[in-house]
């Protein structure tokens, strides 16, 4: 079957000129910082967090964990499971989380939780896109892109069952035909 590219919602000049912007402002917040450590959220933040992490001016580490949720592809319960965990020990370290989208909120307040549990030096959050209509629990996002409506949205490290992640713009997709 042939495959439809999603319509674009956020075009890749918009997502380039707000990564700018975010970068700047993190590294601002960030100048006394002498390693800052960006954990992404695999594997959606992948993209993102490359964009990103390579404009900052500051000194940066990057780390990884991989979450999942249990349930189907489009909806989450709000059982988040840690299968992948960072490699270094973030006590007494600055953090800032790097997450593709907020929808429920469920895995941001998670990993908040589970990261804060650390005693990190500092921690705070940022996203590319969120829905603020989906929201079930809160989950405070420090650095914010945009904010979508509640559709499903691809590319930039964002995917539909593993499909248009490497879109260079955030585009829509309807599942049901
Ligand atoms: P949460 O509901 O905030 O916990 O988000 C759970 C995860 O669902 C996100 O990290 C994404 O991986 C995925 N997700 C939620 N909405 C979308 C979307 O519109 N496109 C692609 N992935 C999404
Ligand atoms: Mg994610």
């Amino acid at each position: 079957m042939p495959e439809t590219l999603p319509e674009v919602l956020i075009s890749e000049e918009q997502i380039k000129a707000k990564v700018d912007e975010l970068a700047r402002r993190i590294s601002a917040d960030y100048r006394e910082v002498d390693d800052l450590i960006l954990v992404g959220v695999l594997k959606g933040s992948f993209i993102f967090l490359a964009d990103l992490a390579r404009r900052l001016t500051i000194p940066r580490s990057v780390d990884f964990m991989a979450l999942s949720t249990y349930g189907d592809s489009t909806t989450t319960d709000g059982a988040v499971r840690m299968i992948l965990d960072l490699r270094r020990n973030i006590s007494g370290k600055h953090v800032l989380v790097v997450e593709d989208i907020v929808d429920t909120g469920h895995t941001l307040a998670y990993l908040v939780r589970a990261l804060a549990a650390r005693q990190p030096a500092s921690l705070k959050t940022c996203a590319l896109v969120q829905k603020p209509d989906r929201r079930e629990v809160y989950a405070q996002i420090d650095y914010l892109g945009f904010e979508i409506p509640d559709v499903w949205v691809v590319g930039c490290g964002l995917d539909w069952a593993e499909k248009f992640r490497t879109l260079p713009y955030i585009g829509v997709v309807h599942p049901e035909g």
